[in-house]
């Protein structure tokens, strides 16, 4: 082993467990098959009594409903399988509210991840004490990157560098301002959508980075969105490969007298198998699992200790054909990034199947379609539920069963005040 080297912690899943997730995996093929699985996980009685919803006669439609007492929940998994929230720097992105924020907070989490500085500039407001906006900076939002970080000088912010011409650009602004900037290099860990990969490279730009005035590289951001195996044996397969490249630069920096404070690492597919890694520095960066939704909670069948929070209300608004219901759940109220099948799982209907998904309409075939009139209610998960939070400026909170109020995707919007 490499001088970096990493332990597992035995908490989450013996060696057995894993092997029996993996067979039962094998045997999900179809979209029919997912659902009647996420049926089997959850229970389709415990999921109409998780989502039951006192007084939802009088609640508008197409609206997104957030279950407090899940979003607690799944906070609560994933401290406990981080061995405490230390190790945590949850994503943003999927929720974009102050609320939850707080929540987690509320759970210990201090340190946050984000994508855009908007959302930098709503943990600011929040407090949050340590905030990695994760997204390569160019052109005006480096300035504007500088201002958030005088504007909010509680909060440390850092940021990600994989080009040199980022890191000098960056450098240059900051120099310019009196700021320093603390970095880490984005190491590209097979997604192929942005960093550099393990190497020479590598080594250089990060050598840069630290030798740039205005500059303070900290560490490594290894995210391995690719990471969608169904098995969860595979998917820790999947890590313990990429990371090996990784350590190996990592020792090389340290070698040259480089301090790598920290490495944030991994998104919700493979929190499980991050989460048990042991190694100084460690963060794990999930952003799902918070709200989680179909598109995971049907693929990866290991993720029971989250549970989706968040459910989308729907009407039956027009009935066109004898086999055809008509809801009101268009793609500018669900995200239309998952394959069709895939948009909306309908909790109730057994079997259904979407053919049509326009800006307000979504259109299912079933069975059941007698069993709907117009004006009858119904409740969907989302199958990605992050940029359908985004679809809704406001979003009734439930709690004990009953709606308690309202919440702003505050961060939905791409400039707050910076
Ligand atoms: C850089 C980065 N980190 C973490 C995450 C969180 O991943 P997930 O949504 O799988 O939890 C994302 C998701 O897009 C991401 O882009």
């Amino acid at each position: 082993m490499n001088p970096v080297s990493f332990t597992f912690r035995e908490s989450a899943g013996t060696a057995k467990s894993k092997r029996t997730v993996v067979r039962n995996a094998t045997f999900i093929s179809s979209h029919h098959l997912t659902c009647a699985t996420f049926n089997t996980v959850f229970g389709l009685r415990m999921m109409n009594e998780l989502y039951r919803v006192q007084g939802v006669e009088s609640l508008y439609s197409p609206s997104l409903l957030l279950f407090k007492d899940l979003i607690r929940q799944n906070i609560a998994s994933a401290v406990k399988m981080t061995g405490g929230p230390a190790k945590l720097r949850p994503h943003v992105k999927t929720h974009k509210t102050r609320e939850i924020t707080q929540l987690e907070r509320e759970a210990g989490i201090t340190k946050q991840k984000c994508a855009t500085i908007a959302e930098a500039e709503m943990l600011a407001q929040c407090g949050v004490p340590d905030v990695l906006l994760a997204y390569p900076l160019v052109g005006p939002n480096i300035g504007r990157f500088l201002s958030l970080m005088r504007t909010f000088p509680a909060t440390k912010f850092s940021t990600l560098i994989d080009h040199p011409r980022t890191a000098s650009a960056m450098s240059e602004a900051a120099t310019k301002a009196g700021q320093t900037v603390e970095v880490l290099l984005d190491v590209n860990v097979g997604q192929n959508r942005t960093g550099i990969a393990a190497g020479p490279e590598a080594i250089e730009l990060y050598a840069m980075m630290a030798k740039l005035p205005g500059l303070r590289a900290i560490g490594l951001h290894v995210y391995d969105g690719h990471n969608h195996q169904e098995g969860i044996v595979d998917r820790e397969s999947a890590v313990l490969a990429l990371v090996k490249p990784v350590f190996d630069m990592r020792a090389e920096l340290e070698k040259r007298g480089f301090v790598i404070e920290k490495m944030v690492c991994g998104g919700t597919p493979t929190f499980p198998v991050w989460a048990k890694m042991d190694f100084p520095g460690l963060e794990c960066s999930p952003g799902t699992f918070v709200l989680h939704d179909t598109g995971y909670g049907h693929k990866f069948t290991d993720m029971s200790g989250f549970t989706p929070a968040a459910v989308l209300l729907t009407r039956v608004v027009s009935k066109p054909l004898p086999n055809r219901l008509t809801l009101d759940l268009g793609n500018k109220a669900v995200a239309a990034d998952p394959p069709l099948a895939k948009r909306a799982f309908i909790l109730g209907i057994s079997e259904f199947q979407i053919v049509v998904h326009n800006e307000e309409h979504l259109v299912i075939e079933t069975p059941d379609a007698s069993k709907y009139e117009p004006g009858d209610h119904l409740f969907a998960l989302p199958g990605h539920v992050c940029p359908t939070c985004a679809l809704h400026r406001e979003v009734y909170v439930v709690e004990g069963g009953r709606v308690v109020g309202t919440w702003t995707v505050a961060s939905r919007d791409r400039v707050l005040s910076v």
